[in-house]
């Protein structure tokens, strides 16, 4: 059975006693509904390091609707299932009172990256996540950090603050995982009607084919979606949708 801890100080001493030994520890930090893709960053830190921490906190400030917050998917009897099959030696179910003893009076802000794509309709968003990310890399310091490039943007910021403050970690990004028709895989798809998820894979069939941002942006409206933004950056195009009440990205490299 998977160890699991909740307390801060337990956590910390357990990966302390490992660096003692000099082994790695490796960190997988989530919030739960775990799929494919989270199986994909498990089995790279299993396979890189001594010991794997996996955390699943559904972080309630990074969310900047309550509502969203409220629904997103909880499924804790599966993302044990997944732990254990992939080999996760420790999970991390911090309490949002520990986690927040300041009330989230401080906080990470960054100010450029951060300003665009997601960060400009979510606002607040990368704020949470920097802040919590900075927590957890603190409580369990790890060897090595593991992020989806699904979430790219936040791989590029979490990757930035980590250089910007000196931190002894090494942050790992992974590739997309998909399901078969195209989908990148993410804990939002649950969400999904049986009707959003026909037209789903389009997204990223758009976001691949279309000539430029503008055409996309066309192409994903005529079939229903709901454009948050579409924009070449970094040799990638990045895009966020909604399909009815539920938000989608993606990136490509293009
Ligand atoms: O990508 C996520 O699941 C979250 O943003 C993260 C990095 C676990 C922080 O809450």
């Amino acid at each position: 059975m998977i160890k699991q801890i909740t307390n801060i100080d337990e956590i910390k001493y357990l990966t302390n006693t490992f660096h003692s030994k000099k082994k790695s520890v490796g960190f997988v930090p989530t919030m739960g509904a775990l799929h494919a893709g989270h199986e994909s960053l498990f089995k790279k830190s299993v396979s890189e390091n001594d010991i794997t921490v996996a955390s699943i906190f559904v972080n309630r400030t990074q969310f900047n609707d309550a509502d969203d917050y409220k629904n997103y998917p909880r499924t804790i009897e599966n993302d044990l299932q997944v732990l254990e099959k992939t080999g996760v030696d420790v999970l991390f179910l911090p309490k949002h009172e520990e986690i927040y003893n300041d009330d989230y009076r401080y906080r990470i802000v960054e100010n450029s990256l951060s300003k665009i794509l997601c960060g400009s309709s979510r606002l607040g968003h990368f704020e949470g996540v920097l802040t919590i990310v900075l927590k957890l890399l603190n409580i369990v310091s790890p060897t090595k950090a593991y992020f989806g490039e699904k979430d790219y943007q936040q791989y590029l910021l979490i990757d930035g603050m980590c250089k910007a403050l000196f931190m002894n970690v090494e942050i790992v990004s992974c590739a997309i995982i998909r399901e078969k028709d195209g989908l990148a895989m993410s804990s939002r798809n649950l969400l999904l009607t049986h009707d959003e998820r026909k037209i789903a894979p389009n997204f990223y069939k758009i976001l691949r084919n279309a000539e430029s941002t503008s055409l996309a942006k066309t192409q994903l409206e005529r079939l229903g979606f709901q454009v948050d933004y579409i924009e070449d950056l970094y040799r990638r195009r990045f895009g966020a949708v909604f399909l009815g009440k539920v938000r989608l990205i993606d990136n490509v490299q293009i």
